[in-house]
């Protein structure tokens, strides 16, 4: 009777309250073509269930300040998605359970999160990867990412970002790959297959996430959050090729931006999120507003009211709604009042629900149990964050051959607020980085210069402020050295989000602090860390070495003395421009012609970038031949092969990119001077010779996307530039 009892209780009440489960539906049934499993889902579900999966709500600490208004939710399991900041992987699976057993339908939960340069292994900031030119690195340090944060109960990152740096006053330049189109089409390429890996539903991968689609580097004055003005031959030519790059790898998601383009907003706009993105390029998978992007269109006086604002996303074609709750709020009554068909919502739940199947999701919604030691810092995953951080730094100046520090220098005067330092060193967006995991740069100088100098460190000075009391310290550190190594920096929400600055200059109290150390006679070595260009004209001058560290990540310590030491050879080149002053923004290397060339230039400051787009020195020569090509006229339909062999002259093995540019001197529209078409990474060990290789596809390198998206080659003449040589081809009819 009992039992009876018990089975009736189990059968009714789940049906009377709606829990009750669909016994072997399609749609669970792994075997069923994808497509037929997704539509079977959405004619089970009820209007109420589908508006659920178009949701976002958070679980976990806030850990971005500039997110304010966040609202704690308890997890309903009927959610579409939680931006999921615990390191937990317990209570991920835990909410999943009530997911996938309490609730009627049994609709997986998609976890997703920051993890922007890494999880708890911090690596470089994204801008300093591009500096490393190693795709293969940079791909590893996302597989390394995917891993820790799928162990953490993640299925999806925000990442990678892939605005193109136009703006250092705009502190997001730091979470992208730098000023070029094509370098942020190959890195997006690399981030996504790191995160995605073969298959987005083997164990430790994730989704990747395309964002800020689109334009959002261009925020009005490089100010955060502001608008962005774009001419759609811009759009085209600069910030639509990365997205589709990534898109074509098969990136499972977009993010749209805060910016307005050209007045229609990025979270509101029907031509980049469905005419381009979906019908054009096919993207299948989802869109996903920004924080509060929804909402803003309020404050960006296209929506009256937060019910106009779910309208005009949920049409353009944000499927995903972060946080705001516009979705969960207004649509029930706006697919009611016939505002927003029913089939609009169909197609946001299908592309959801498409990636939570390609993800896995419905066969296998936990994630492993591991212990921390076993989740976290591997030693492999070190060594990584090591050799990328050490590949990323940049060497701006070396009079002399200041650099590297050999037995030359037996006193060492260590200085700066960056040395002792283990937060800012780790930059914005730090994911589940902990300070007490950061090899600090004291830290990797004692283990480098262990039995090999002296280190007489001193603070000298705050970041910033009017306190000069650590001067004299200094001084008399930097008198009592052979050299005297300076660590200066910005603190890390000076870049990144919300992270606009008014000047690129460091603070002045930093300045001053190496005008003050250049009494002591001593070769002054800079090392700057930073999430962006910073103004040197003053620095410069000072110093006889500068390397741009950036923001390094956990492992600074060993990368920056190793650097130092000469243990690394610095084999990094500029991803982003450094301008003489912040009066000379914007300015990169692929701009377009003046009319008048020689004139028009600020009067008060050099007419050239201090160091340019593809700057970096080596410890060791490199020795680059004249530029072959296979042919000097070329027809549309063929290739010409460019070649150049480069020559390790010096005593260092070193690894040298290779960084291939085309120009087009005359053309229906005018053409940059210059554009980045490939690049190589290779080896060459000391004495060593190798040829890097450059097949040009005319089609490819050659045309130009116009102001609606059609590619054009035009027959003329063409510049392929290497290393500031040049030769010319002609590609006719
Ligand atoms: C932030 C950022 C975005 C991030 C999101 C979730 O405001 O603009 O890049 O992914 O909110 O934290």
């Amino acid at each position: 009777m009992k039992k009876i009892f018990l089975t009736l209780t189990a059968v009714v009440i789940p049906f009377l309250t709606g829990t009750a489960q669909i016994k072997n539906p399609i749609y669970k049934d792994k075997k069923a073509p994808i497509e037929a499993r997704i539509e079977n889902l959405i004619s089970l579900m009820t209007l109420e269930e589908k508006i659920m999966q178009m949701n976002q709500w958070t679980y976990g600490k806030n850990a971005n300040p500039n997110n304010i208004g966040e609202i704690m939710k308890a997890a309903n399991p009927e959610i579409g998605s939680l931006l999921y900041r615990s390191t937990n992987p317990e209570y991920r699976n835990q909410i999943q359970k009530k997911a996938m057993t309490e609730t009627r339908l049994g609709i997986p939960i998609i976890f997703g999160f920051d993890a922007i340069h890494g999880y708890r292994t911090v690596f470089p900031i994204p801008l300093a990867q591009a500096c490393s030119w190693n795709t293969e690195l940079v791909k590893q340090s996302c597989a390394i990412t995917a891993k820790e944060s799928w162990l953490s109960g993640l299925d999806w990152t925000f990442s990678p970002m892939l605005d193109v740096a136009r703006d250092a006053r705009w502190g997001r330049v730091s979470e992208g790959y730098g000023e070029d189109t094509y370098a942020n089409s190959v890195f997006a390429v690399a981030a996504v297959q790191g995160y995605q890996g073969e298959n987005l539903a083997d164990k430790y991968t994730i989704a990747a996430c395309l964002k800020h689609y689109i334009g959002y580097s261009l925020s009005e004055g490089g100010r955060d959050y502001h608008y962005s003005d774009i001419s759609n031959q811009t759009l085209w030519e600069t910030f639509m090729p990365p997205f589709e790059a990534g898109i074509k790898a098969g990136a499972a998601t977009v993010m749209c931006g805060f910016n307005d383009i050209s007045g229609i907003p990025a979270s509101a706009n029907h031509y980049t999120l469905t005419e381009i993105l979906k019908r054009k390029w096919g993207h299948q998978g989802f869109v996903i507003s920004d924080w509060g992007s929804i909402r803003n269109l309020v404050e960006q006086s296209v929506a009256k009211d937060l019910k106009e604002a779910a309208t005009k996303s949920v049409l353009a074609g944000v499927e995903m709604d972060m946080v705001d709750n516009a979705y969960l709020d207004y649509l029930p009554e706006l697919v009611k009042e016939g505002k927003v068909p029913m089939a609009t919502i169909d197609e946001a739940v299908r592309r959801i629900i498409r990636v939570k199947m390609k993800l896995g999701l419905f066969e296998n919604p936990y994630v492993d149990v591991v212990p921390e030691k076993k989740r976290y810092l591997l030693p492999e995953y070190l060594k990584v964050a090591e050799e990328l951080a050490a590949e990323s730094m940049v060497l701006l100046k070396n009079k002399k051959q200041t650099l590297p520090i050999t037995d030359k220098y037996k006193n060492l005067a260590i200085i700066g607020p960056m040395v002792k330092d283990s937060v800012h060193i780790m930059g914005f967006w730090e994911g589940m980085g902990r300070p007490e995991d950061v090899e600090t740069i004291f830290d990797g100088l004692q283990k480098e210069f262990k039995n090999k100098a002296t280190l007489n460190y001193a603070l000298g000075c705050n970041f910033e402020g009017e306190d000069k009391s650590g001067f004299a310290e200094a001084l008399a550190a930097a008198k009592k050295s052979d050299a005297v190594v300076v660590f200066l920096g910005e603190k890390r929400n000076w870049s990144g989000e919300n992270g606009s600055r008014s000047t690129i200059a460091l603070p002045k109290i930093q300045e001053e602090l190496v005008a003050e150390l250049q009494k002591a006679g001593k070769p002054i070595i800079l090392m700057l860390s930073s999430g962006r260009p910073l103004e040197l004209i003053r620095l410069n001058e000072m110093a006889d070495a500068i390397v741009e560290i950036w923001q390094p990540g956990t492992v600074a310590g060993s990368s920056v003395a190793g650097i130092l030491s000469g243990r690394h050879n610095p084999s990094g080149k500029l991803s982003i421009t450094f301008p003489q002053t912040t009066g000379q923004i914007p300015i990169y290397y692929n701009m377009r012609e003046a009319a008048r060339p020689d004139l028009g230039h600020y009067q008060d400051i050099p007419r050239d970038a201090l160091y340019w787009f593809g700057h970096g020195l080596s410890y060791t020569t490199y020795e680059y031949s004249p530029i072959k090509l296979s042919k000097t006229k070329i027809q549309k339909g063929e290739k010409i092969i460019a070649e150049v062999e480069v020559t390790n002259a010096g005593s260092r093995d070193g690894k040298e990119t290779v960084q291939w540019f085309v120009k087009d001197p005359f053309a229906t529209i005018s053409r940059p001077m210059k554009e980045l078409k490939y690049f190589e990474k290779k080896e060459i060990k000391s004495g060593e010779k190798v040829v890097y290789r450059f097949e040009i596809d005319p089609m490819r390198d050659l045309s130009y996307l116009d102001s609606v998206g059609v590619r054009h080659l035009e027959a003329g003449d063409f510049y392929v530039i290497v290393n500031n040589q040049k030769i010319k081809f002609e590609l006719v009819d």
